[in-house]
Order: structure tokens, then C-alpha cells, then sequence
């Protein structure tokens, strides 16, 4: 199938899924692979694809742009408030993080990780709060994306090639990078906590699928490649997760600069103790984990191994990862990164 984007999508052959399935219990619908970049997906994605690549996007949207598990939440959570909340009294800032910042491609998520009770799902009467009028087929995220006041904040894991050619002439974009050793770690514990992924395999098998790109949203070295080469242009803001960990302060004021939000030094301590790790933590189950959701993730993995906020560490692969492990991703990362030019903290 051809897309809007000039890409074919074809689906993963049987042998391929068939293997892929036994440790991903909640790929049913299937994958796809795209061609040129290899991006992996899940299948419904081919149903909004042209819509998400079509998307309008105004001077005032900033779009926040990453491969999975880089911090794409809390920088969620640091624009929003810095652009809507700056005084931290906004009525509506208990809602979930995508309800007030569409994450514009999770439809395809959505569809997948749906359970068959007949009833509105948790998504489509959040939708029906926003856009009474809405029919959730269309899209539950696509949907809130357009229907949300401006100024908009728009999440989206999706790389360049596949989001409209004039984005960042339109609107703003950031994007977050994270280590890949602590990614690898971040997306095991959400694929095994997320049902609609459903992963029940090993720490080891899930590193093999990270370095061979076989993860959705991957290749995560594509991801970047595509990001990188566009950091100095006036519309995009780069920001390191490890950066942000090491001096929120610091980066606060940059993305101060960014946004042209002219919020104080006082008003910018307080939103970097707002969004801390342990701050967010706090409203974790208001946010990013509501009851209402419960059926979509395992409440034994969240006890276990934490909740969508697990450790919030830069380095934390070190007590993690074996040694194997790490000569792994240091011969796959290498390979990229010198090409890329591209220097991580906590990467030794
Ligand atoms: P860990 O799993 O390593 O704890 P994303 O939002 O892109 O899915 O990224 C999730 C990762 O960001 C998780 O990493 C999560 O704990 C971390 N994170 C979220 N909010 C954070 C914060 N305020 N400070 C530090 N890390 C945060």
C-alpha cells in the first residue's frame, strides 16, 4: 500500500509475525514495515497515515517529536504548563497528558489495545467531553488534535518523513533524545505494562529486538538521523533527556526562549518543581495512568516494576544491563552514532 508520504507499507509476512507474536501478546492486528526507513508500526497506522501526514498545522502548534521512552511526557508536561499553566492554577491541569496534548498518531494505538465490551472506552468519552459531536472512527486522536483550543501542544512519536513536508516551516518543534541504554529499559517495562503491546519475553530477547530495529517507532538510529541534521534550524528546539535530568532550570529558560513564553525565573522554578519526577509521579494516576484505563495495562507489572513514571533516572542502565547486553547496543550504537556525530551522557 502506497502513502501519502511516498512510502509502502507492507505487512510483516506470517513467519515473521508469527515469531513476533510470541513474546508480543498484543500485536494481533499485525505490523507493517515501511519502505525507504524500515519503520516498523502497527498495521491500523495504514488506515490514518495520509490523515496524520495531511494534518494542518498552524504557526502557533509546537510539536513534540521522539522515538518512545525519551521523555516525551514530561516535556509534554513542562510546554503545556509553561504555555497554559504558568501560574499553576489552570482548572483543566488534572486532565490526562493527551487530552490537553494530543498524541496525534496514537489512534493506531488505540485500535489496537481496544477490548470488545461494547461500551465507550475511556479515549472516546474524553473525546465526547471535547468534541460532543465526534465520531471516534474518524480518529479519537486526530479528532482532539483538531478540535483542541490553540495554543495546541502535539505529541507525536512519528519521524519527519512522516508527518507533513512543511512542518517545521509552520509550526514549532521539539524534539527529545534519550540514551538508547536507558530507552531499551524504558521501553521493555512500557511493553510489558501496556497490553495493547503485551510484551512476555526477556530483558535479553527485547534488546535483540532494539538492536536488529524490529520495535515499533524504529529504527530508533533513523528516528534521530532525520531530527539531528535539522537542530539549528529558527523552528526546532533539540533537547537531551539527560540534559533535562542533569539542570531542568537550565533547559526551562532555553525552551523559555524557544516558546517566547517570558515567564519569570520565579515562575520557572516553580514549573521545574511541578514537573519533577517525583511531582509527576505524584499525579501519576490522574495523568497518565487513570482507573478508567485500567484495562489497558497489567496492574501486576505496575506493582512489580512501577508505573508509566518507573525510575526517571539518566545512567540507570548501568545496575541493569549485563555485560552482553551493553557490548550489544555499543557495537550497534557506535556504528550510528559516529555517523550521526551524535554524543550521549551516561553512555560508558
Ligand atoms: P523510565 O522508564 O526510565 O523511568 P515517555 O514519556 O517518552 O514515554 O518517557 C517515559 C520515561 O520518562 C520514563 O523513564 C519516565 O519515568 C521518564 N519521566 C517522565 N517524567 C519524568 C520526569 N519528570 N523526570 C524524569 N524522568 C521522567
Amino acid at each position: 500500500m502506497r502513502l501519502a508520504s511516498g512510502h509502502v507499507a507492507i505487512q510483516l509476512p506470517d513467519d515473521e509475525m508469527k515469531r513476533i507474536l510470541k513474546d508480543f501478546e498484543g500485536f494481533s492486528k499485525g505490523l507493517v514495515r515501511l519502505s525507504p526507513g524500515g519503520w516498523v508500526l502497527p498495521a491500523p497506522y495504514t488506515k490514518f497515515a495520509d490523515k496524520i501526514y495531511n494534518t494542518k498545522f498552524r504557526a502557533s502548534d509546537v510539536v513534540i517529536m521522539t522515538y518512545p521512552k525519551c521523555g516525551t511526557t514530561w516535556t509534554q508536561e513542562v510546554v503545556w504548563t509553561m504555555r497554559n499553566n504558568p501560574n499553576l492554577d489552570h482548572p483543566k491541569a488534572s486532565l490526562p497528558v493527551n487530552v490537553r496534548s494530543p498524541f496525534i498518531d496514537s489512534d493506531m494505538l488505540m485500535e489496537t489495545g481496544r477490548g470488545d465490551t461494547g461500551q465507550p472506552t475511556f479515549h472516546e468519552e474524553m473525546l465526547k467531553k471535547v468534541v460532543p459531536d465526534a465520531d471516534p472512527k474518524e480518529g479519537i486522536a486526530l479528532q482532539l488534535t483538531a478540535h483542541i483550543p490553540d495554543p495546541r501542544t502535539i505529541k507525536t512519536h512519528l519521524p519527519f518523513s512522516l508527518m507533513t513536508p512543511d512542518l517545521l516551516d509552520t509550526a514549532k518543534v521539539i524534539y527529545v533524545a534519550r540514551n538508547p541504554k536507558d530507552v531499551v529499559l524504558s521501553f521493555l517495562h512500557h511493553s510489558r505494562l501496556i497490553k495493547g503491546i503485551g510484551y512476555i519475553g526477556t530483558l535479553e530477547q527485547y534488546v535483540d529486538y532494539f538492536v536488529k530495529d524490529e520495535l515499533i517507532y524504529g529504527p530508533y538510529w533513523e528516528h534521530l538521523r532525520e531530527a539531528w541534521p535539522r537542530r539549528d534550524h529558527p523552528n526546532m528546539h533539540f533537547l537531551f533527556y539527560e540534559d533535562m535530568k542533569a539542570d531542568p532550570k537550565a533547559e526551562l529558560r532555553k525552551l523559555n526562549q524557544f516558546l517566547g513564553t517570558d515567564l519569570t525565573e520565579e515562575q520557572l522554578e516553580k514549573i521545574a518543581h511541578y514537573t519533577s519526577f517525583e511531582e509527576m509521579k505524584k499525579r501519576e494516576a490522574q495523568t497518565v495512568l487513570p482507573k478508567e484505563m485500567q484495562s489497558h495495562f497489567k496492574e501486576e507489572v505496575k506493582k512489580k516494576d512501577g508505573g508509566f513514571y518507573r525510575k526517571g533516572q539518566a545512567g540507570g542502565w548501568k545496575s541493569q544491563l549485563n555485560d552482553m547486553q551493553v557490548a550489544k547496543i555499543d557495537i550497534w550504537a557506535k556504528k550510528n552514532s559516529l555517523k550521526l556525530g551524535i554524543k550521549f551522557k551516561h553512555s560508558a
